[in-house]
């Protein structure tokens, strides 16, 4: 008998207000045509004042349990990946088991910045195999708009703000690769390269500080290192590019997307897009993209998923799973 993470609910939640990239040609010297030419976006959500990561989390999660038709109480943990959590401590995963109005088990946050939902599901992934949790409720969710410098036109046009949740449940499997579930994770860091990705405030200057990139740079390690870590996932989930039904990438440049997959030798009608309606939401990009690629009938029950995903650290890794 194999022990298997299925997915057995997904939702999300965006923040009302849709901000186009024109709205930056008021503010910044850009354009819509650049950003849209070099990354693929056209428009983004921002969180409203008040509303912070904790709030977009809950909805997203309340999206989920729905789908799965369970109630807060049926879930045994919240791992919650953020990189804006509303408060240094306590946890946001703990403002959301609060909200869903959870009164057992345990939450916690994860931060591995954009690659964090891959960071998470790994966990979640282990908790399940592990026997520690029967189930299990992953989320993405961010506020990066709250760390935006908004003279920055090299960062501050492709950030937005979302949620997006998945909840697990420990299943019988067969232990083949026709298995529903999570077959295989990979995760990388290499913390050298902490300078080209990061945010220049924490306890060490008592601000919140803001997000700072080298973005060539970045650019240069994801389309090596992404098709590279999906790449050992499949492979140590005994399976190939040719297998994979959909790529659920990160949503950060429609360019990094499109290497990625072709590398993949995996064609762009197989690739899950959401990168033109969201911007980079960091760790909530991929549960979104799941979330919206169900919605619109592209990610149907038994096809396989790769989901990979690199940010600050460098943090990077991959997941491959049946829905
Ligand atoms: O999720 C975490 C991981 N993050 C990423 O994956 C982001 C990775 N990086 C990228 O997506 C791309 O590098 C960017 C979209 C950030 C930038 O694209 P690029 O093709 O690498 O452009 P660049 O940074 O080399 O900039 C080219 C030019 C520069 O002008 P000069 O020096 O050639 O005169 C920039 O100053 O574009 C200029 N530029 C802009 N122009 C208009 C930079 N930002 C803007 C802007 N509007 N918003």
């Amino acid at each position: 008998m194999t022990i298997r993470a299925v997915v057995r609910g997904v939702g999300h939640y965006l923040p009302e207000r849709v901000v186009p990239n024109s709205e930056f040609e008021k503010t910044i010297e850009t354009s819509d045509e650049w950003i849209r030419t070099r990354s693929g976006i056209e428009r983004r959500h921002f969180a409203a004042e008040g509303e912070n990561t904790s709030d977009l989390a809950t909805r997203a999660a309340e999206a989920a349990l729905a789908d799965a038709g369970m109630t807060a109480d049926d879930i045994d943990a919240i791992i919650l990946a953020t990189s804006t959590a509303d408060l240094t401590f306590p946890s946001a995963a703990t403002m959301v088991q609060a909200r869903l109005g959870m009164t057992r088990g345990f939450a916690f946050d994860v931060q591995a910045v954009c690659a964090g939902f891959v960071f998470a599901l790994a966990n979640a992934n282990a908790l399940i195999l592990s026997g520690q949790a029967r189930r299990v409720m992953v989320i993405g969710a961010e506020t990066f708009s709250r760390l935006m410098d908004w003279t920055d036109r090299g960062t501050c046009v492709l950030f937005g703000d979302g949620a997006g949740a998945l909840v697990l449940e420990a299943q019988e499997g067969a232990g083949t690769t026709a298995d529903r579930g999570i077959l295989a994770t990979d995760l990388h860091s290499d913390g050298r390269h902490r300078d080209i990705l990061y945010v220049d405030g924490g306890t060490s200057t008592g601000t919140t500080g803001h997000l700072r990139m080298e973005g060539k740079e970045v650019f240069r390690h994801a389309i090596e290192k992404l098709a590279e870590t999906a790449h050992s996932a499949l492979d140590r989930a005994g399976l190939t590019g040719a297998d994979v039904d959909w790529i659920v990438p990160h949503q950060a440049n429609i360019r990094i997307i499109e290497g990625t997959a072709k590398r993949m030798q995996v064609p762009m009608d197989r690739v899950v897009v959401t990168v033109q309606d969201h911007g980079n939401t960091s760790a909530a990009s991929i549960p979104l993209a799941l979330s919206v690629g169900k919605a619109r009938g592209q990610i149907k029950t038994g096809d396989l998923i790769v989901t990979e995903a690199i940010g600050g650290g460098l943090a990077w890794g991959a997941v491959v799973l049946r829905w």
